[in-house]
């Protein structure tokens, strides 16, 4: 019997059941057939399919107006959240060779295979829209991004938090002092700030991330670089063993809970990376040494820590800021007006603080 093996990125249980749909199925059916549970797997024309995903998206309801920002932030997830439940209900199938089942279908393999590893069924089972994902992300991996500051192209990986936004990184660009330092890089994601520092002068670096993509991602960029004799990564909850010179960090900025694995690079449950990184700080610094700590204050204007949280946080643990430096957030979402949030995010400032020990 053939195997089928299914694939998702928020855990979601395989369908139990799939009808297969083609290009005569309206963007209204299909919408009042998946909010009836229906998993539809489509046979169509790859065109039309993208298509009618887009359709349905346009058709979702905005979210509720909101009295507070934190009730618009919390509504705008939700209503994000709707979506990805309603439109990864259109499904695609692939082959033993990655080949998309489709009409006019591109060739997904390498998108696949980047993302999965080589093929472990006869017919691989995902939804449209986490295709589509896969497909940009491959795009960004083979083109590259360039990062103020970083002398060659930065190759993220699919799932890997991508420094798209460029104020903090250029925060760092500030930090004169790290000739013949020896680093922690805490959450390292595609490793840009430990490239950063490595060609600032930095003597080596340890980077450390939770999601295994991260840590391969980070790895595979930094050989790219020419950087991987003084950088080493491991899949660890935050800190390396041991000590260094200078320890930085770029959380998850949001003290809410994730919904998915790419979430853990944005949201911080209870504070938990945060609060840990604090804790942890004095115990992995030289003497002498420095934390560097980038931190938005999204979460104080939204009203998810009182704007004292962090001095506290730090007194607390015996750490004291030496020096910091503060840039508006220039985000393209800080701009745009038609953002439920953009009060709260056209205020947002981005802090790199010079965190020592101390009181
Ligand atoms: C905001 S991203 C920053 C990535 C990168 N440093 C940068 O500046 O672009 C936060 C990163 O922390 C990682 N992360 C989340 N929780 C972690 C934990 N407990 N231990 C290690 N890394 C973690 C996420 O996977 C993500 O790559």
């Amino acid at each position: 019997m053939d195997s089928t093996r299914w694939r998702s990125e928020s855990d979601e249980p395989a369908p139990s059941r799939l009808s297969p749909v083609d290009d005569r199925l309206t963007a209204d059916a299909a919408l009042r057939r998946v909010r009836r549970g229906e998993h539809l797997l489509y046979t169509g024309d790859f065109h039309n399919a993208k298509q009618l995903v887009g359709a349905m998206a346009r058709r979702l309801p905005d979210p509720p107006k909101a009295r507070t920002p934190l009730e618009a932030f919390r509504a705008e997830r939700r209503a994000r959240q709707l979506e990805h439940e309603t439109l990864s209900r259109i499904v695609v199938a692939l082959d033993r060779d990655y080949r998309l089942q489709v009409k006019r279908a591109p060739d997904v393999a390498e998108a696949c295979r980047q993302v999965w590893g080589e093929p472990e069924a006869d017919t691989t089972l995902v939804s449209l829209k986490t295709l589509l994902g896969m497909l940009g992300a491959a795009e960004w991996r083979r083109k590259g991004l360039e990062v103020p500051g970083l002398t060659g192209r930065l190759h993220p990986h699919y799932g890997v938090y991508l420094p798209t936004r460029t104020d903090y990184v250029e925060l760092f660009l500030s930090v004169t002092d790290v000739k013949g330092k020896r680093v922690f890089d805490v959450g390292t994601g595609t490793g840009v700030l430990s490239f950063l520092l490595l060609q600032r002068g930095a003597a080596s670096v340890t980077a450390t991330d939770c999601d295994s993509r991260a840590v391969a991602c980070a790895r595979e960029n930094a050989e790219r670089l020419g950087l991987s004799k003084r950088f080493e990564v491991l899949e660890a909850d935050l800190f390396p063993p041991g000590k260094a010179d200078l320890v930085v960090s770029n959380p998850p900025w949001i003290p809410e809970p994730p919904k998915n694995r790419v979430d853990r690079a944005v949201f911080d449950e209870d504070n938990r990376f945060l609060l840990g990184f604090l804790d942890g700080l004095a115990e992995h610094l030289n003497p002498g040494g420095e934390g560097l700590l980038v931190l938005s204050d999204l979460a104080v204007l939204l009203g998810l820590r009182a704007p004292e949280w962090l001095d506290e946080q730090l007194a607390r643990r015996g750490l004291r800021v030496k020096w910091k430096r503060s840039t508006p957030a220039r985000h393209s979402k800080a701009k745009d007006r038609s953002d439920p949030l953009h009060a709260a995010r056209s205020r947002e400032i981005t802090t790199l603080y010079g965190l020592v020990p101390g009181t």
